[in-house]
């Protein structure tokens, strides 16, 4: 019997996978997996367990009533998951927290495998899970234990879901703990990790695709771009990558790759220094193409330090820019306030 993988991402940004089996109703499956979904009547005639689903198809019957679920919430995207049979993958937004429908947050082992040193801008971590391959959505993140230091620090994931080799692009902070440890890390070193986490993720593609990258805010697009080409996309995707030194931009020949492997996908870098070298000059907001945003027609994705994140939104919003959606992601370098 086929199943699909329905994702629920709660809203303190907690992401739990269960299984529903082909012709199950997602309340029974979360059920099965020891989630409780709001819900009252479990009849399609409350409401109560009214949710978002974000991508996937599906097949809501028509055994509920109007004052459950009217049709321009159906329109709209709104299910109820006591009624809703998916029909393949699924991403369900629940408006409750994971604490309120009685479930929390994944922890998992890893085994370091690499640790590729960029100067001093990055650091390419590669880990081995040591059980099965975590499941999560391309765009977000988990935490990391810093061995020995009782703290942690979020990472978004710069590798595709579904594989036990996950990989991160982690920034150099002076004095970080995660840098910090980062320096004598080897292989077979262990970590733990918490998640996955947090509701910057790609959507459904139904439109071009415009990725905004600042510095190590790159990750969740190389693995958003991975999700992107095994699914054969042919949307256009255009990335504008910015760093603030010729040498903080990394990792280029993976999105590189990318040419060949997603037919539609173009990209390019900038450099904010004055004294870089860089044929492109300034920050990214200088370099998006007309044809790029697409007459508002277009799903923007930005992520990078707040400043840039904060820029580019103030950008959008001075120009009278509406893209048909528009995600964020601010990184922060330190996961505490006050902790290095
Ligand atoms: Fe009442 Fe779904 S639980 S409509």
């Amino acid at each position: 019997m086929s199943s699909y993988n329905i994702a629920l991402n709660f809203e303190d940004g907690v992401t739990r996978f269960v299984e529903c089996n082909a012709g199950e109703k997602v309340l029974d499956a979360a059920f099965r997996a020891r989630i409780n979904l709001p819900m009252d009547c479990s009849d399609g005639v409350c409401g109560t367990c009214k949710c978002r689903a974000e991508s996937g198809q599906y097949d809501l019957g028509d055994d509920y009533i109007e004052d459950a679920l009217s049709d321009d919430e159906k329109n709209s995207g709104l299910v109820l998951t006591c009624q809703m049979v998916p029909q393949g993958d699924c991403v369900i937004a629940v408006p409750a927290s994971s604490h309120a429908c009685k479930t929390g947050q994944s922890r998992f082992a890893a085994t370091v495998s690499k640790v590729e040193q960029h100067n001093d801008a990055a650091v390419v971590l590669e880990l081995e899970v040591e059980a099965t391959a975590p499941a999560f959505l391309p765009g977000q993140y988990v935490n990391i234990d810093v061995p020995g230091s009782g703290l942690h620090r979020s990472y978004s994931f710069s590798s595709a879901p579904g594989e036990s080799r996950i990989s991160f692009l982690i920034k150099k902070i002076p004095n970080g703990v995660m840098s910090t440890w980062l320096e004598s890390a080897q292989p077979g070193n262990k970590v733990e990790l918490t998640g996955p986490l947090g509701s910057f993720y790609l959507r459904a593609v139904q439109r071009p695709l415009l990725f905004l990258a600042g510095g190590t805010g790159l990750a969740p697009f190389l693995s958003m771009l991975e999700v992107l080409a095994r699914a054969d996309t042919q949307q256009k995707v255009h990335l504008i990558y910015g760093a603030t030194r010729d040498l903080d931009l990394v990792q280029v020949d993976a999105i590189e790759s990318y040419l060949e492997k997603l037919p539609n996908f173009t990209y390019s870098t900038v450099v904010a220094s004055t004294d870089s070298a860089h044929p492109r000059k300034g920050w990214v907001t200088q370099h998006i193409p007309a044809e790029a945003l697409n007459d508002g027609d277009v799903d923007v994705y930005l992520c990078g330090p707040p400043p840039m994140v904060d820029a580019v939104r103030k950008y959008f919003d001075d120009n009278g820019l509406k893209p048909n959606s528009f995600h964020y992601e601010k990184f922060t370098p330190n996961a505490a306030p006050g902790t290095p």
